[in-house]
């Protein structure tokens, strides 16, 4: 007798409780090309402990997820604000944010990667930000969050260089999901910026990536489906 085949459209979200996550989760789970959607968040999935990572993608053995996104991220919290100089960068701060934006995204690479199906289209993306661009750079400040997502830009262009080697079909990209009204936000929301809902991102963000092609892999694409400089 044979094994039942493994089900190949399952989609998962990880920091499936923030903002962007949650309107992420939540829209997918309505719509009919996903039947199983899993979301992940703390304290079951935390960045800042890797075997939690390891037993979330344990948990998901057999499954080969088509697609795969990372909604977690960190610009402040109650010890430390982003820097508008030099003079504020504090090495806890700055130590934080790469944990979280750039070694945490890194570890999900290394346990979430192998999961994807060798055979057909499948992607990992994860959200950056424009400020992560340093091609993009104009206004300076922000030292520890533009340096981590600068970082995990590399990470993704790295990953996806090595992806392409065992799954010709994968794509591996940057997310930039504009400015969204979420706790990361908050705190610097200005009058006249444009901000758009969690849902109203969730769905542009979803919309791009069915769009990508193994040809956008390695790149940092914005809600529009526009690639951004480095
Ligand atoms: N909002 C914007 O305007 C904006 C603009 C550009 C880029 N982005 C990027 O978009 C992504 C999502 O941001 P958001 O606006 O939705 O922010 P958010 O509401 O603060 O969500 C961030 C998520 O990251 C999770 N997280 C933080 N530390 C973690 C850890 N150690 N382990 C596991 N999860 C952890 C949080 O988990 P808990 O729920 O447990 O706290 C939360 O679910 C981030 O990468 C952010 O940099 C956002």
């Amino acid at each position: 007798m044979q094994d039942e085949p493994a089900p190949n459209d399952l989609a998962i979200v990880i920091g499936a409780r923030g903002g962007i996550g949650a309107a992420l989760l939540e829209t997918l789970r309505t719509d009919p090309r996903w039947p199983h959607v899993i979301g992940f968040a703390r304290p079951e999935l935390n960045l800042l402990d890797e075997g939690s990572i390891a037993a979330a993608a344990a948990s998901l053995a057999g499954r080969n997820p088509r697609l795969i996104i990372d909604a977690t991220g960190h610009l402040h919290d109650p010890d430390g604000t982003p820097e508008r100089s030099w003079r504020q960068i504090d090495p806890a701060h700055m130590a934080r944010s790469f944990a979280i934006n750039a070694i945490g995204p890194a570890l999900l690479m290394k346990h979430f990667l192998p999961l994807l199906p060798r055979q057909g289209r499948s992607v990992f993306a994860t959200l950056s930000a424009r400020v992560g661009s340093i091609g993009d750079n104009r206004l300076g400040g922000w030292y520890s969050y533009r340096a981590a997502k600068a970082a995990l830009n590399q990470l993704v262009r790295t990953a996806a260089i090595e992806l392409a080697r065992s799954h010709r079909q994968a794509i591996c990209v940057a997310l930039h999901p504009g400015t969204v009204a979420t706790p990361l936000s908050a705190p610097f929301a200005k009058a006249g910026l444009t901000i758009q809902t969690p849902a109203d991102a969730a769905a542009q963000l979803l919309r791009v990536i069915a769009d990508l092609t193994p040809d956008h892999s390695g790149h940092l694409l914005d809600y529009r489906g526009e690639v951004l400089p480095w």
